[in-house]
């Protein structure tokens, strides 16, 4: 059964970036692949706003990446991971099977995260790194990176984010801001399959890497990685086979996204969500997160209680064939449904207008008036 995905990633390619992923495996090295992995990096640094040249490419998903930098950066260090959504929940999870010096500021899930608070716990004792997620999926919350990441600078710590849901999505200026190490991953915001964790490392941090003691994992020592892109840097700058067409889709996408303008694109996100976020309310829903704090690649609607969020999930996939999230947190299960535009598809008008009108022939069938007609106005 075919579905159009509206889920929050992984996401739909264009037919660009499925073609380049198609074909016949190639050799992973050699000069060929060699300049495309590095063109590569160097591309995705520039999208996440960095001259850095310390992008890699890791085979696995977007848990590699953040594995990468519990086991080089958290190993047996002092950490301060700010947690308020699952995927908080997942970083230090990661933080404390590398070190047993992990502390968190633990928020409400969902709920904004107080600077005063975590300015207060970094007054309280010296932490090597801070950690946090940038926007966390599970409830579509948009995290203050960038006043984070100048706090974590104050308090001489490096910092450290999770942008695995907001890569290409959210405003992220690596170098501008401060910030010393991105885990991403190609199935969400760069609509690539899945298969590669992504991980940008700033200049300043690679200097200082050396010192670091070496972790029980292999695979996850970033220090490897670096041996090999001096060692071998002429035909094969990384220790393990690449999915090569991951690795060509990859480079397609981030191509197309530097041709159009990665500012379009951001706005692009900016502009659905305001739409969507509208047309929902017209129906007498709501976002499960307050005004300021949404993300702009996905929505976690609010059901207020009018409906069971579940059976919602079930009916459109059962009557439209589409998939949408539901809720990861058993707390937020009967109330909220989580609807994805993280791509360029997701983010089109007909798909939208599919969605909406779903949850508006949903409402009507369970009793509801609501001004469906106007709400898929909203989002024209
Ligand atoms: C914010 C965030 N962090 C981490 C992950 C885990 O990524 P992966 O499943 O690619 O390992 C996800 C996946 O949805 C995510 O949204």
């Amino acid at each position: 059964m075919k579905y159009l995905l509206m889920i929050p990633g992984p996401v739909e390619s264009p037919d660009e970036v499925i073609e380049a992923f198609n074909g016949q495996t190639i050799a992973h090295y050699g000069k060929e692949f060699r300049d495309l992995y590095l063109e590569t990096g160097e591309r995705l640094s520039r999208v996440l706003g960095s001259k850095t040249v310390w992008s890699f490419l890791m085979p696995g998903s977007g848990s590699t990446a953040l594995e990468t930098i519990g086991a080089t950066f958290c190993n047996s260090r002092n950490c301060l991971i700010i947690n308020n959504g699952h995927f908080g929940e997942r970083l230090y999870d990661v933080a404390t099977r590398y070190s047993s010096n992990v502390d968190q500021v633990l928020f409400e899930v969902g709920q904004s995260v107080d600077l005063k608070t975590v300015e207060n716990q970094l007054k309280k004792k010296k932490y090597d790194l801070v950690w946090m997620v940038h926007v966390d999926t599970s409830v579509g919350i948009l995290n203050p990176i960038k006043e984070v990441a100048s706090l974590a600078k104050k308090y001489d710590c490096e910092f450290f984010t999770d942008a695995i849901a907001s890569s290409a999505i959210e405003e992220i200026k690596m170098d501008k801001w401060g910030i010393d190490g991105i885990a991403t991953s190609s199935q969400k915001g760069f609509s690539c399959p899945a298969g590669l964790g992504l991980l940008t490392i700033s200049e300043r941090l690679i200097k200082t890497i050396k010192s670091l003691p070496a972790p029980k994992s292999w695979y996850s020592d970033l220090k490897v990685w670096i041996d090999y892109y001096h060692d071998w840097n002429d035909w094969h700058p990384y220790p393990v086979t690449l999915p090569t067409n991951t690795v060509k889709a990859l480079a397609k996408s981030l191509e197309i996204l530097e041709t159009k303008g990665i500012e379009n694109r951001l706005s692009l996100h900016r502009s659905v969500s305001g739409k969507l976020i509208k047309s929902i309310r017209l129906l007498g829903l709501d976002t499960y997160i307050p005004e300021n704090h949404i993300a702009h690649g996905l929505t976690a609607v609010n059901t207020l209680g009018k409906f069971y969020a579940p059976d919602f999930v079930g009916f459109i996939r059962e009557k439209f064939s589409i998939q949408i999230g539901g809720a990861l947190n058993a707390k937020m299960k009967t109330v909220v449904f989580r609807i994805g535009h993280m791509s360029e598809k997701q983010c089109q008008t007909r798909n939208l207008v599919s969605v909406i009108s779903a949850l508006g022939v949903y409402m009507k069938s369970k009793n509801m008036t609501v001004p469906l007609d106007e709400a898929i106005a909203s989002l024209l």
